[in-house]
């Protein structure tokens, strides 16, 4: 076990479709602490900059221009192995093979409209809260809830 944190964005799709609220109330309801979040009219040069990694790749013009077309949700959520929960929330990349219950599966059909980004690993996360967030912008607090979504 260990205390993470994840960079987890609500994609133009999830925000106009009016399923942000739904989005975040599965992480609430999972016991989820939110540290930071902010709505984000996303630049070209941030989206390139957070898909650096697929830069060469066929879908990366169409993944950038997806995700500066409408504003987005930005989040820092905190909690023992959120990393791989998150991932495990939103399913599969591609929304016609994630199972239902998932984030994906129970909202999207197509892998250019995927609904949700979460980090992928440690490194990853790290460089993505840092690149979306300041310091300033992340909150620490305790939740009443604590002592009872521990052991
Ligand atoms: P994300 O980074 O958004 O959380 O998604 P992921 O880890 O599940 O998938 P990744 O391989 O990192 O792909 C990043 C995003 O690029 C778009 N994509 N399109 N058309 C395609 O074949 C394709 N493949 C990926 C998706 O928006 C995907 O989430
Ligand atoms: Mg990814």
């Amino acid at each position: 076990m260990s205390k993470e944190q994840t960079f987890v964005m609500i994609k133009p799709d999830a925000v106009q479709r009016g399923l942000i609220g739904n989005i975040i109330h599965r992480f609430e309801q999972k016991g989820i602490k939110l540290v930071a979040m902010k709505l984000v009219s996303v630049s070209k040069d941030l989206a390139e900059k957070h898909y650096g990694v697929h830069k060469g790749k066929p879908f990366f013009e169409p993944t950038v221009k997806y995700i500066t077309s409408s504003p987005v949700v930005a989040m820092v959520l905190e909690g023992e192995n959120v990393i791989g929960i998150v991932r495990r929330m939103m399913g599969k990349t591609n929304p016609s093979d994630a199972a239902p219950g998932t984030i994906r599966g129970d909202f999207g059909q197509f892998i250019g409209r995927n609904i949700v980004h979460g980090s992928d690993g440690p490194d990853t996360a790290e460089f993505e809260i840092n690149l979306w967030f300041s310091k300033e912008e992340i909150a620490r607090y305790n939740r009443i809830d604590e002592i009872w979504l521990t052991e």
